[in-house]
């Protein structure tokens, strides 16, 4: 059975009941997280928790939850789980209302928690790479909140998934952006780049660890606008997410990429992020 958090409530899955005038149903008004799960801990949550009340703030709904909730809820939706690894999934929408564009007068957040299961990239796709294309970045101009209106991204992710590929790599002017559900860095000569963060990118919760990573390890990395010209001859492409970890780009639009193998600081990094989760999470320390 399938526990799932809904608005205070811990119900079965096939229990679990949202009215038909929620505003998440709607209009898509809601946020969402997917926090990766390792051996029952949750990996990085503070960073998961305070992402959240960002695309919260930056919708204008009030966090319905205090910290201390967040993680009982959290905690009591992990230990019901079938599974030590998982993803927990986090959303909260505007609640039901009448069907109006404006906000409600009384606003009643509509807050789910639910366990999903956590695939993590085969042992192939870590050895041997993957392939992604690339297309326009089509998404609205707040992409860095972690809303539930992602028809862009779904549609996105679609072209990649009818040419066989594993992402879809996002172009915004030339310049490159991020994937249609991860976060985008490359190698050229040796220094890992990361685009700039602005309103275009979500935060990547994984692309900080990788970057934390790699900088405490004496790895040369810097925020730059990497141009399509320089994503198309980069050394490496990396995508990262709570579900895909670190992953190496080997083809992309048909193209080898470097060698057409993961590169030497994928194959560094990947080892690196490996230890730090086994350590943390398998040893018990602070994530
Ligand atoms: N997506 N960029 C986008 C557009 C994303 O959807 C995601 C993650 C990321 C990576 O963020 P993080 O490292 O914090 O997972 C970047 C999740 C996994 C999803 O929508 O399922």
């Amino acid at each position: 059975m399938t526990t799932v958090y809904l608005d205070g409530q811990y119900l079965p899955i096939e229990q679990a009941r949202v009215p038909v005038l929620d505003r998440g149903f709607l209009f898509g008004d809601g946020v969402y997280e997917v926090v990766p799960v390792y051996d029952r801990r949750p990996f990085r949550l503070d960073g998961h928790l305070t992402r959240l009340r960002a695309s919260l703030e930056g919708i204008r709904l009030a966090d319905p939850l205090d910290a201390t909730r967040w993680r009982e809820a959290i905690d009591a939706i992990i230990a019901a789980a079938a599974w030590d690894d998982l993803g927990v999934y986090i959303q909260v929408t505007r609640g039901p209302g009448p069907r109006d564009h404006a906000f409600p007068q009384q606003v009643h957040p509509t807050v789910l928690i639910m366990p999903l299961p956590l695939p993590l990239p085969s042992p192939q796709a870590v050895a041997h790479g993957v392939a992604a294309i690339t297309a326009a970045d089509t998404r609205w101009a707040r992409c860095d909140l972690k809303t539930i209106a992602l028809l862009p991204n779904v549609l996105l992710r679609q072209l990649s998934v009818d040419a066989g590929c594993a992402e879809t790599i996002l172009l915004r002017d030339g310049w490159l952006t991020e994937g249609s559900a991860s976060s985008v860095l490359v190698v050229i000569d040796g220094v890992i780049l990361a685009p700039p963060p602005s309103t275009q990118i979500l935060p990547g919760v994984t692309h900080d660890v990788v970057l934390e990573l790699a900088g405490a390890h004496g790895m040369a990395c810097a925020y730059r606008a990497i141009s399509e010209p320089e994503l198309r001859s980069a050394d490496e492409i990396w995508l990262t997410s709570s579900t895909k970890e670190i992953l190496a780009v080997t083809r992309l639009d048909g193209q080898s990429v470097g060698r057409g193998e993961p590169g030497p600081v994928y194959r560094r990094l990947h080892a690196l992020y490996q230890t730090f989760k086994h350590e943390v999470m398998r040893g018990g320390g602070a994530a």
